[in-house]
Parts: structure tokens; C-alpha cells; sequence
């Protein structure tokens, strides 16, 4: 078997369960961000063309993630960026709802609470269900509000729990009910298959220093055929027709760069971190459709057996993700995850949940220092 923790700089002595938090760049990246940085002390050897080729090979390479075209992917810094764009180019109207689900992650929240805000437009909020089933929630809530529902602004895999919503099922529901699907894929993409096909949403979010092996402040948003003649948040020259060509700068242009390219951060040549993003994106590129899923799947289930063993009750398999695992233990969460840290495991506690979030990294040795870890605990 290969060894990818050879790939990182991880302490032999240290059980990362917390790609959820962060993922560490790779040796290689390390090696590539030392060199771009020497590179831009060298701006004399930047060529105009560098300007597009490098975001554009990272563009390309992103596309595939979501099963999609380059022409419908922007780069974004952010999800809260990326989100913020959706609002501003979504339709709705008084009295209408955004779905959301309880305890989503804030940068899929904020947004939608402005423009609920400004729209006079309301909230409804999807409880965690009892049986660890979303999908059948979020169903439910979906039948509830009818043509009411304008928007449901939702993960494919809670960020908190690990548990999985099935966004084919979902995606349907939305559709018949008129609405608009926005997702954010952050805790998911690069780990778990995805689709556009499968539930055509509006836009989805993606922040790429978790599960896509980016560096922090690099992420992308795609935006659907029939939004990519919207209105980007920022108003970028590089954005521009014609930008290509430095010397007609001055000869401003209406019309913007094809398909979502108009959506683009300002500077997004970003000539730092995009060669350390594409070298992340590389390191996925090497599996196949569904393999890093299958292989994640055998370790977060190695961690459910010692977590039951140590008499803590992980999440559901029937509704738990490959990538995420969620150990419901209650008001101790903090206090176990503090002593799993002083014993070298990382996790993160939140709530009355800890959050194991394994990658290819953890190997046998790591399962058994966790399985000894929680059972002294
Ligand atoms: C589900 C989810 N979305 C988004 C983010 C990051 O958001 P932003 O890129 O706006 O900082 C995180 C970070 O933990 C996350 O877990």
C-alpha cells in the first residue's frame, strides 16, 4: 500500500483526526510556495500571460471536482465571498423562506440573514433530527413550506456531526418546489463524489484548505448556465474582456471574460498560492472517481469500532459520511477532546460532539494510538 503520510510533515507521534480543521500542506507544496515566493522576487521574469495560465490550469482542474466546465467556476478566497455573490444574484421575495439547517457553518448563515433581512423574507431553520436523518428531514420541512421556499442554502456532509445529506433526493424536491439550491461543499469536495448533475444547484461554495488540499484563502464558486450573466460582487479589471492585453487597459470594456471568470476575486492570479493549489489538487487527481470515499470510509469505520469499544457512540453508518465522523458524547465533548490532545490526538470538539476527521494520512499505527488514546480516556 502506499504510503501517503510519507507525503506530509506529520510528528510520528501525532494522530491527526482533523482535516475537518485544516489540512497540511504536503512536502511538495512546501517546495512550490518556497519557489513562488522567490519568483516574485523576481517580478521582472512575471510575463502578462502568467497573469491568466496558472488560475486558468487550476480552473480546469477544479471543474472536474464538481463535474462541471472551467466556464462555470469562479475563484473565490472564500465561502462567505463565494455566498456573498449568490445573494446578490438570487431571486426573492417578501414573505418567502431560506431553508438552513441547525448548527450550519456561519459563513453559509450570515449571508442569508442580511438578505432575509433586507427582503423582509424569513428564516426557517431545519431541527438536527433525532434519527440522525437529514435527507428525511429536510424533505419533510421542504414539503411544509411549499411554494413559500425560495431557497435552501445547505451542506452536502454537517460540519459538526459528519452526517451525510442525500442531495439527489434533496435537489428533486427543491426543483418541483420552484426553488433555488445553493450549497456549500466545503466539508465535502475532494473526499466524498459530487456532482452538479445530480441536483443542478444555483451555486456551490468551496473552501479549499480542508478536503481539496489547498492552502488557506483559495476556494472556488460554481455558478449554474443561467446565473453566469449575473452581477459579480467586486468590479475587477482582470474581470474585463480584453484584459489579456496590457496596453488597452484604458480601453474600458462593458462586457466581462466568459462564464464565471466575471465572478473572479480581484487578483486572482494570486501568484503565491496558486501553485501550491494545483499541486493539491494534483494529489487528489491521482485517485479515482469514489476511491479517497472508499478508503476514507475503512478508517472512520477502524474509529467507530474503538470509539464503541471505549463506550462512546459514534454517528450512524446509515447516515454517517465517509470523511467525517461524529462521536456523540455530550456535555464532555470539550473536556475528552482536551486529554485526546494531551495524549497526541487532534480532533475538535463541538457542542456535545467531537469530530473525527481522518485523512489517507492516518495509517495503522495512528488507528491503534487513537483506539489506546480513547480507551485510557
Ligand atoms: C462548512 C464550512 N464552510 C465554510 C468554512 C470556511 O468559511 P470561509 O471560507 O468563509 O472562512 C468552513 C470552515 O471551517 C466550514 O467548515
Amino acid at each position: 500500500m502506499t504510503d501517503y503520510r510519507a507525503d506530509f510533515d506529520i510528528p510520528r507521534d501525532l494522530c491527526y483526526l482533523n482535516a475537518a480543521y485544516m489540512t497540511p500542506l504536503t512536502h511538495r507544496q512546501v517546495a512550490i510556495a518556497q519557489e513562488a515566493a522567490v519568483r516574485m522576487s523576481q517580478p521582472w521574469d512575471v510575463r502578462q500571460v502568467d497573469f491568466f495560465t496558472q488560475s486558468e490550469a487550476v480552473r480546469a482542474r477544479a471543474a472536474q471536482f464538481f463535474g462541471a466546465q472551467s466556464d462555470n467556476i469562479a475563484l473565490v478566497p472564500s465561502v462567505s465571498y463565494g455566498l456573498s455573490i449568490a445573494v446578490r444574484n438570487l431571486r426573492l421575495a417578501a414573505g418567502q423562506a431560506i431553508l438552513v439547517l441547525a448548527d450550519q457553518f456561519p459563513s453559509n448563515i450570515y449571508p442569508w440573514r442580511r438578505l432575509a433581512a433586507e427582503t423582509n423574507a424569513e428564516i426557517i431553520t431545519v431541527q438536527a433530527p433525532d434519527d440522525q436523518d437529514w435527507t428525511k428531514a429536510i424533505l419533510s420541512q421542504i414539503a411544509a413550506l411549499q411554494d413559500r421556499l425560495a431557497i435552501a442554502a445547505i451542506p452536502q456532509v454537517h460540519w459538526s456531526t459528519g452526517l451525510q445529506i442525500d442531495l439527489a433526493a434533496v435537489g428533486d424536491a427543491i426543483k418541483a418546489a420552484g426553488a433555488q439550491l445553493v450549497l456549500d461543499l466545503t466539508q465535502s469536495l475532494g473526499a466524498v463524489p459530487f456532482s452538479v448533475a445530480s441536483c443542478d444547484p444555483d451555486f456551490v461554495a468551496v473552501a479549499s484548505y480542508k478536503w481539496m488540499m489547498g492552502p488557506y484563502s483559495t476556494g472556488f464558486l460554481y455558478v449554474a448556465d443561467r446565473h453566469l450573466d449575473g452581477i459579480p460582487l467586486e468590479e475587477n479589471w482582470i474581470a474585463r474582456r480584453g484584459s489579456e492585453d496590457f496596453r488597452r487597459l484604458v480601453d474600458y470594456q462593458d462586457g466581462y471574460q466568459a462564464g464565471a471568470r466575471r465572478f473572479d476575486v480581484g487578483e486572482k492570479s494570486n501568484f503565491h498560492l496558486m501553485p501550491v493549489l494545483e499541486d493539491g489538487l494534483a494529489w487528489l487527481d491521482r485517485f479515482a472517481a469514489g476511491e479517497i470515499e472508499l478508503r476514507l470510509r475503512d478508517v472512520t469505520a477502524a474509529l467507530a469500532v474503538s470509539a464503541e469499544r471505549a463506550g462512546l457512540k459514534p454517528a450512524h453508518c446509515a447516515h454517517r459520511s465517509a470523511n467525517i465522523l461524529g462521536l456523540f458524547v455530550g456535555a464532555d465533548a470539550a473536556q475528552i477532546a482536551a486529554r485526546l490532545q494531551d495524549l497526541g490526538v487532534a480532533v475538535t470538539a463541538r457542542g456535545e460532539t467531537i469530530r473525527l476527521a481522518p485523512h489517507l494520512w492516518v495509517d495503522q499505527v495512528d488507528l491503534e494510538h487513537f483506539g489506546d488514546a480513547i480507551m485510557r480516556i
